[in-house]
């Protein structure tokens, strides 16, 4: 039997901070965020501790619902630089041989033809690195931006979502790999009896041509997802290769492990064909009381206008409306369009039908470095939490969130990594030269 081991990812952000906001203000933060250099220093820090792949967290705004304005955003640095992940992307592959390299792209925003091309050209020009973290976005900011006049309701957005996605995967497989015959004497280029027409009549796109982009190295790109809630599980279940879920113990973990496998198999998929990566922050130090002040400073520079101004980003509702101990009332959580899956998060953790902003500041964690478990220790202590996730079928691998860029990175891979390998839980090299060799997946979709 195949020997499981850990799959590691980097959580990206193109922009001035990780996702914890305040990392910017972090002494050790690099401020050059928008240089090719910034990218390079991250794309090595994470191949020399032979992660996976890095990929790119996005949103089509920045946060401005709470207060219906931009300022508060903008003062504080809450996320507001976002800068294109595909040409950073590629500039990363020039940098790096292994490491796989992944993009957020909307499937409420982007055309599949759009898409298809986008990431199979990025896949290409990778040599066969490339994933798509498959997202349908979450709140009005964006849809005003992308020139729609609010967001679909969230279980409509992942029907829209499926139907994208036998759109993208029918043009992905237009081209059947051998389709090139490229003889200069005969002067043929494509066998066309090896390339298919896709004609897609769904409910949300009706697409009809010969898709432009022949398959890359690893067929398609590597299908990421993350959905937390009943349909966003139900979708994850269908088409995510690697799933990014947060959980905060191994036992609720397990759970939502076995869920998803149990659903995918329903769904008529093989469970080995899915990786299953909860998030965690790292905080690692020589010793741990090193560590302990290292999280102490980067815990203290959170402030509370990054929770509220995050909160009213994600959730779509803005939550200078509301007092701290006032409870949402039904209405008001039914008008929640956002990401559900906070919100039922925020109801499982307070025990409460009707959560307070209170409520919703505690159990999110949104905007500090506790949105998910948050590993603080010596490098022995972090590795026995993640090999003990990982054997006792809590995940698969990991997303690792940064407390600050690039230098939570650079530690992990110099202390953290080496102590997996140790055990054996972690590769030692890349095995393959894709990314889905590398992830040890079998889950190439070849029809929709
Ligand atoms: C690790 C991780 C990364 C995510 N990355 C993005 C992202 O880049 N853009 C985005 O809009 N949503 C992102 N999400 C949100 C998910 O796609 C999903 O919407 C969310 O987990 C809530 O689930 P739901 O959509 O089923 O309510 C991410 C979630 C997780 C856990």
């Amino acid at each position: 039997m195949k020997k499981r081991q850990i799959i590691m990812v980097g959580f990206m952000q193109a922009q001035n901070c990780s996702n914890y906001p305040a990392s910017w203000r972090h002494v050790e933060s690099s401020t050059d965020f928008m240089t090719p250099h910034y990218y390079r220093r991250i794309a090595r820090a994470l191949e020399d501790g032979k992660f996976h792949f890095g990929f790119f967290d996005d949103r089509l705004a920045l946060p401005d619902i709470f207060a219906s304005d931009h300022s508060v955003a903008l003062k504080h640095g809450i996320r507001v630089v976002k800068m294109d992940p595909i040409p950073i992307l590629a500039t990363m592959a020039m940098h790096t041989k292994h490491l796989g390299l992944a993009a957020t792209l909307s499937t409420t925003y982007y055309g599949p033809y759009h898409i298809a091309r986008t990431m199979m050209t990025l896949d290409h020009m990778c040599g066969g690195r490339a994933g798509w973290n498959v997202v349908t976005s979450l709140n009005d900011s964006e849809a005003f931006n992308m020139g729609a006049k609010e967001t679909i309701q969230h279980d409509k957005r992942y029907d829209r979502a499926d139907d994208m996605m036998r759109s993208v995967v029918d043009m992905w497989n237009a081209w059947q790999p051998d389709a090139i015959v490229c003889d200069k004497q005969t002067g043929l280029f494509a066998d066309p009896t090896k390339v298919t027409r896709t004609e897609h009549n769904g409910e949300w796109f009706q697409t009809s041509g010969t898709f432009t982009v022949p398959p890359s190295p690893q067929g398609h790109p590597v299908i990421i997802q993350a959905g937390q809630s009943g349909r966003g599980k139900t979708f994850a279940a269908e088409w995510g290769e690697v799933i990014f879920t947060i959980q905060n113990d191994l036992d609720q973990a397990k759970k939502v492990r076995r869920e998803m496998r149990r659903e995918a198999e329903q769904l008529g998929r093989d469970p080995d064909t899915l990786a299953i990566a909860p998030a965690f922050y790292v905080t690692v130090g020589e010793t741990q009381s090193i560590a302990e002040d290292k999280y102490a400073y980067i815990d203290s520079l959170a402030k509370p206008e990054d929770a509220l101004v995050l909160l009213s980003e994600v959730l779509n509702f803005d939550f200078s409306r509301k007092q701290l101990d006032e409870p949402f009332s039904d209405d008001e959580l039914d008008s929640i369009n956002g990401l559900r899956g906070i919100l039922d998060k925020v109801v499982r953790l307070s025990g409460k039908k009707n959560p307070s902003l209170a409520d919703f500041l505690e159990h999110s964690g949104r905007g500090t470095v506790r949105e998910a478990p948050h590993l603080v220790g010596d490098a022995k202590t972090i590795a026995d939490t993640l090999e003990k996730w990982f054997v006792e079928g809590g995940a698969d691998g990991y997303v690792m969130f940064a407390p600050h860029t690039p230098g939570a990175y650079e530690e992990f891979s110099r202390f953290v990594v080496p102590e997996l390998q140790r055990r054996g839980v972690y590769h030692k090299d890349y095995k393959g030269t894709t990314l889905r060799e590398n992830l040890g997946l079998s889950g190439y979709r070849t029809r929709a």
